[in-house]
Order: structure tokens, then C-alpha cells, then sequence
């Protein structure tokens, strides 16, 4: 089914290109709002965005395999997106990402089969004074243990 905004969305995206003097300006947070919408970027949403923002769906897909904040692929509901840049790696990443696979079940750039979690490897999130961390959808989680990742986990069930 092709993809559209709701009408709340419709009038979120029309307030977006009022704060833009071109409409292509608008394409960032266009897409991050289709992405709130639907969960994720398909072909049918570039071509929706596109068409509002008259751009070719070939200029959003340039734009939306640039940035990370951007899924080509459905995900889990609880995303978990470790911080793989040196600082991170230095304060042991590597072992937060091995252990966040073997406590979900799924391996890394995979989402469960429940479509229940989704883990992934992301470059600095800027917060490299507390690594090693890592973003779980839209929160930061900071100074990782192994017990601070079970804590963690328990929490979401
Ligand atoms: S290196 Fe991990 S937040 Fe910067």
C-alpha cells in the first residue's frame, strides 16, 4: 500500500516548510517524520516525500543512505545502537555489542525474528566521556557494564 502522512502529519510537514525558504530544504525532517510514521524509510515513503518536495526519488535515496539516523529496513522495537569509535571501542564496545548478542538472541545488523530488537553499530554519538554507551531509540545509555546492560534489558519486558 503506498505510503501518505496521516493528516496530523500532514499538517506537522506543512508547519516543516513554512520554518524553509526552498522546499528541498525541508527533505531532513520530512523524512524523519515519515520514518516516526511508518518506522522505518521504504521506497513507497522516498517516493511520497519526494513528490511533496518535488525531488526525484533518486535525490532522497542519495540523502537517506548518507545519514544513519535513517533505516533502509524495518527494525525492532527496542533498537539498540552501540557505539563502535575508538573511544568507545577503547572502553571495551566490542564486549557491550557481544554481550547485547548473546542476552537478545540476535546478531549484529539483525532484528529478532519477534521483530522485537534490533542491534546495531553506530559511529560516535558524542557522548565519548561516559563510553562506552550506546542509544536505545531515542535514549543514551552511558558508562556500560554487563550488569547495567541486564538492568537495562529487564526493563523493557
Ligand atoms: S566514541 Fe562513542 S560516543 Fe564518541
Amino acid at each position: 500500500m503506498a505510503f501518505e502522512f496521516t493528516a496530523e502529519n500532514k499538517r506537522k510537514f506543512d508547519e516543516i516548510l513554512t520554518r524553509y525558504p526552498v522546499q528541498r530544504a525541508a527533505m531532513l525532517p520530512a523524512l524523519w517524520l515519515a520514518q516516526q510514521q511508518h518506522g522505518w524509510i521504504s521506497h513507497e515513503v522516498m517516493e511520497y516525500v519526494g513528490s511533496l518536495l518535488g525531488l526525484s526519488p533518486a535525490k532522497v535515496y542519495e540523502t537517506v543512505t548518507f545519514y544513519t539516523m535513517f533505516h533502509l529496513k524495518p527494525i525492532g522495537r527496542h533498537h539498540f545502537q552501540v557505539c563502535r569509535t575508538l573511544p568507545c571501542q577503547l572502553m571495551g564496545a566490542e564486549g557491550i555489542t557481544s554481550h547485547l548478542e548473546k542476552k537478545l538472541g540476535v546478531k549484529l545488523g539483525e532484528t529478532s525474528g519477534d521483530g522485537r530488537y534490533t542491534l546495531s553499530e553506530v559511529e560516535c554519538l558524542g557522548s565519548c566521556g561516559t563510553a562506552p554507551m550506546l542509544q536505545l531509540n531515542d535514549d543514551y545509555h552511558e558508562n556500560l557494564t554487563p550488569e547495567k546492560l541486564d538492568a537495562l534489558i529487564a526493563s523493557l519486558k
